[in-house]
């Protein structure tokens, strides 16, 4: 069902696979989602919207409207090693098919952070802390690194949990 996996001090890690996340949402009432389930590759090319997802701006690049448990994000439209935001949310694909989110709030002083830069790191505009694709901060005046949004992912489309 659920395959995640929880991080050491820098935050949960939601490792969401393509297929084994699907049955999670059952509680959701995602029912548009739960059709989709055995379906494991995004409707769409990989590398349509890589350039806009990593070069900064907020995607709105929800797809899914299911109803209830609409997706958040499509998979193809998070670029490995890299990641944008959508609303309040970070999503990132530190590796193939290896989804994780969290908190767009920098834990400084809230400030919305930028999406992943070419080097995948996710830096706050407001002071400048610097945090990695994993949430890990790298470079203060933050002390922590950004908080875990649990995700699931199934048939290419990315839910909160
Ligand atoms: S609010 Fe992000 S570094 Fe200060």
């Amino acid at each position: 069902m659920t395959d995640s996996k929880t991080g050491s001090d820098l935050a949960q890690r939601v490792l969401a696979s393509r297929r084994g996340l699907m049955c999670g949402l059952a509680g959701l009432g995602a029912a548009g989602a739960l059709a989709a389930c055995g379906t494991a590759e995004p409707p769409s090319g990989d590398s349509s919207s890589d350039a806009d997802a990593t070069t900064g701006g907020t995607s709105e690049g929800a797809t899914g409207d299911a109803g209830g448990g609409a997706a958040i994000a499509a998979t193809a439209d998070v670029p490995e090693g890299g990641g944008i935001v959508v609303d309040d949310t970070v999503i990132v694909q530190p590796s193939a098919d290896e989804f994780l989110a969290f908190s767009a709030a920098c834990p400084h002083m809230g400030t919305p952070v930028n999406p992943p830069d070419a080097d995948g790191v996710i830096i706050c505009p407001n002071h400048g802390s610097e945090f990695s694709l994993e949430g890990e901060l790298e470079k203060g005046p933050a002390e922590t690194g950004l908080s875990p949004v649990e995700i699931t992912v199934e048939d290419g489309q990315i839910f909160l949990a």
